[in-house]
């Protein structure tokens, strides 16, 4: 797809299709009243009919009249007071999503007065509106489905019109969209293949692809290591099944080096490429969706890639454990008390929240490898999204001012958190008869108590992001289809360019 920059008048930029964002409610002055007057009164007819209710991500269909352009697409932004980068970003995807089926090589869209809205400005714009357009396109039934109906459209050429602005400028802002869509797409095709397809094993060969392809430092733990190293809760999920575990560490720049910020920043994504729950096996009802448990590990796979792509050589280290948690005569049993890379021993009294034990052993082992800052990202908890629902993140962390530095990068990634708070007098509550903790304790507080565990397994600033929620969605949505939606793989590219040089 050739992406471009047009700095005239929409009605200048020749294209199939042109795309307008407004928000709130459509008024026909300015640049809207000229595209009406071309369009032949098509606009303002439109909001008469009350097609254009101002619904945000509603879209409407217009005729062009004697504008360059087959169609117009007209695209609801919503209350002006919420328009926020997640909204700007999903306008994107949305109409390109809303094209699905159509026959359209070149996509012009006009930026409107968006810039105004959001800090950062048009280049801000233009990046969010052409990331969530290569992320609308983004359709699941092609990772195994040659011919896929009603696909949204594959593009020649993708136009930004910014009347006046900096050409130069802006088209670095859209090739940075670009690549961190990319990037988000590459997790949700990690995430979204099938658990026949993708075992431990072949998540690391993909993770080795793409070190080879950036020249990124790759490390692939076999089990008889993993033993030998220690990671007892590592193994102890991963045991259960035939395809044996990977322990997935990749890196750019060099081992422990600190970024500007003087970071050696490690990102770690749960990757369970199955959940049956194990012995404590799961109900059948929608288990085929744990197919979707390494999210986690696609995501910090994949935005090691993007940083890699946008600002070669930032340090950066991504571990990704990959285990499929299997029921069979190998298996862990629930009760089975082991020792984690940290020496502590943990009574695994529930085989189902194995997540938590294989990150444990996995951010020991960055902070072995000089990590200073650590964030984790997982399916982690049912929990988390009966409490936050399907699109809002759970976000955990400590100090609070690490944390607030993550939700800040996920405020410039136009990525949506929410606090559950670390409640120390929960800690009790995990209390083994054998151990020094247990892996589960009772449902009051789970969510919390998910959060207090994995506390256990670091001594650094610390931040988990609980995509249990977020990170697929069950149903297609304007801007999205099922599925893995890349969630949080925006942020850790934010957070981890902040340290480039
Ligand atoms: N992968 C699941 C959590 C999950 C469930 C994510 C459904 C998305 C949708 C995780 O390993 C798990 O099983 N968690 C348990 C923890 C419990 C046993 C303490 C849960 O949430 O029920
Ligand atoms: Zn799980
Ligand atoms: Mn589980």
């Amino acid at each position: 797809m050739h992406l471009r920059i047009a700095t005239d008048q929409p009605w200048d930029v020749a294209a199939d299709v042109l795309a307008i964002p407004y928000v709130g409610d459509p008024t026909f002055d300015g640049t809207l009243g000229e595209l009406d007057r071309r369009s032949g009164g098509e606009l303002k007819d439109l909001a008469a009919f009350g097609e254009l209710s101002g619904k945000r991500y509603g879209v409407a269909l217009a005729a062009a009249g004697d504008l360059p352009h087959d169609r117009l697409v007209l695209v609801a932004a919503g209350e002006p007071a919420s328009v926020d980068r997640e909204v700007i970003h999903r306008l994107g995807a949305t109409i390109e999503r809303r094209l699905g089926g159509r026959t359209v090589g070149r996509l012009a869209v006009w930026i409107g007065d968006l810039g105004d809205r959001i800090d950062g400005g048009d280049a801000a714009v233009v990046e969010l509106l052409v990331r969530g357009i290569v992320e609308g396109h983004y359709e699941p039934k092609s990772i195994y489905l040659d011919t896929v109906e009603n696909a949204p459209p594959i593009l020649d050429e993708l136009i930004v019109v910014v009347p006046g602005g900096d050409a130069t400028g802006l088209a670095r802002a859209a090739e940075r969209g670009r690549i961190i869509g990319e990037g988000a797409n590459t997790a949700r095709t990690l995430a979204n293949r099938a658990s026949n397809d993708v075992s431990p094993e072949v998540l690391a060969d993909e993770a080795r692809a793409i070190a080879e392809r950036n020249g990124l430092w790759i490390d692939v733990i076999e089990p008889d290591r993993a033993v030998a190293l220690g990671m007892g809760m590592f193994i102890a999920v991963g045991r259960g099944s035939d395809n044996p575990p990977r322990m997935i560490v990749m890196r750019s720049g060099k081992e422990g080096e600190k970024d500007a910020l003087g970071r050696h920043l490690a990102i770690v994504g749960k990757g369970v490429c199955f959940d049956s729950g194990g012995i404590s096996i799961k109900p059948s009802d929608r288990m085929e969706e744990m197919k979707m448990d390494k999210t986690g590990a696609a995501t910090v796979i994949a935005a090691i890639e993007t940083v890699a792509r946008l600002a070669p050589g930032t340090p950066l280290l991504a571990v990704a454990p990959a285990v499929e948690n299997m029921p069979g005569p190998h298996s862990t049993r629930p009760g089975d008390v082991v020792r984690a890379l940290n020496g502590k021993m943990v009574d695994i009294t529930n085989t189902d929240a194995e997540g938590r034990l294989i990150l444990g052993d996995a951010m020991t082992y960055a902070e072995g490898l000089g990590a200073t800052h650590l964030v984790d990202v997982a399916t982690l908890t049912g929990a988390v999204s009966r409490a936050l629902g399907h699109l809002v993140t759970g976000a955990f962390g400590t100090p609070q001012a690490w944390l607030d530095d993550v939700l800040a990068a996920g405020g410039r990634a136009g990525e949506r958190y929410w606090q559950i708070p670390l409640i120390d007098d929960y800690v009790a509550d995990m209390d083994s008869w054998y151990g020094d903790l247990q892996n589960s304790g009772s449902a009051e507080g789970s969510l919390v108590k998910s959060g207090l565990f994995l506390r256990e397994f670091v001594t650094r600033p610390w931040v988990h992001l609980d995509i249990g929620g977020t990170g697929y969605f069950r149903k297609a949505l304007p801007f999205a289809a099922r599925g893995a939606n890349g969630v949080t793989h925006a942020t850790l590219v934010e957070l981890a360019l902040a340290g480039a040089r």
